[in-house]
């Protein structure tokens, strides 16, 4: 079979695509020819950003629809395909930016705290996962983002990087069930990248151990993975890149090792 795995003329979905890295996604694979992107984003607070986001994929010349939903549950996994498909046709490239984090020592995990991020880093990952191996065109392409941290020998992050580590092995299992379509499925794991996401949890201290933590530290802007590098490894998983499936590919600009 002839191998097409370039974007120019892709339809994307990609969940939680309205800011910040995935926003810079969506961005990005509109500017490298995409035909349309579904955007989606979960609470109000993220609409304007939704918005802003799909002018900037509607002024790169891709057709653009935006959906909200809260993903935590099958059904409105399942809906969002549906709904991505109904509004920009079959969809070729699936991406799955979710994410919650939650920095605690592990005696103070509440039962509250474990039900929310697992709800969102491994039951939503589960089932965006499963969602595209059904309705995702032939050589399709999948990737979730998870962290660097699944690599790491850390503290604090027990349930962060617990409810991520699920996803290595959905990602391997579906590249075994969905290659005879041809479907490529790949996780990404970013170091800590310059967004509220990092922010939110750490001091002063901890956020400037992690600005110097990197061997590359001092050749980006703040030290910690700037988000912009990311989206390169993203463009090439989806298109070039296709050969690489069942992986989890770490980028970190020398963080944390395997
Ligand atoms: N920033 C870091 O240090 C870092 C490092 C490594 C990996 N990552 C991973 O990279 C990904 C992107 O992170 P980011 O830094 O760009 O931050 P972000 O923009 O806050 O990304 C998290 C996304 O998940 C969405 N989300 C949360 N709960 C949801 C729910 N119940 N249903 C649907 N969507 C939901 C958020 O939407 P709303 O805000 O609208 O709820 C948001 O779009 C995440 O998976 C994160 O775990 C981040």
């Amino acid at each position: 079979m002839v191998a097409d795995n370039t974007i120019t003329g892709k339809n994307v979905l990609i969940a939680g695509g309205a800011k910040n890295l995935g926003g810079l996604i969506s961005r990005d694979l509109a500017a490298q020819g995409a035909r349309a992107v579904a955007v989606h984003y979960n609470s109000e607070a993220t609409r304007s950003a939704a918005e802003e986001t799909a002018s900037a994929v509607s002024a790169a010349g891709a057709a653009v629809h935006l959906l909200q939903a809260d993903l935590t549950s099958a059904a409105a996994v399942s809906k969002l395909f549906d709904d991505a498909k109904e509004a920009i046709g079959p969809i070729d490239i699936a991406i799955n930016t979710t994410g919650m984090v939650i920095k605690k020592p592990l005696r103070e995990i509440t039962e509250e705290d474990y039900d929310k991020i697992f709800a969102v880093n491994a039951k939503t990952a589960l089932f965006f996962i499963q969602q595209a191996g059904e309705k995702l065109s032939d050589r399709g392409k999948i990737v979730t983002l998870v962290t660097s941290l699944l690599s790491a020998f850390t503290g604090l992050y027990s349930i962060y990087a617990g409810s991520k580590a699920p996803v290595e092995h959905f990602t391997r299992a579906a590249s075994k069930e969905f290659g005879e379509r041809g479907i490529s499925v790949t996780a990404v794991a970013p170091g800590p990248m310059e967004t509220p996401f990092f922010y939110g949890q750490e001091t002063k201290d901890s956020a400037e151990y992690n600005q110097n933590a990197a061997d590359l530290s001092k050749f980006t802007a703040t030290g910690l993975t700037d988000p912009k590098d990311i989206v390169p490894l993203v463009r090439f998983l989806v298109s070039d890149g296709w050969w690489i499936t069942g992986q989890t590919i770490l980028a970190n600009g020398g963080y944390t090792t395997r």
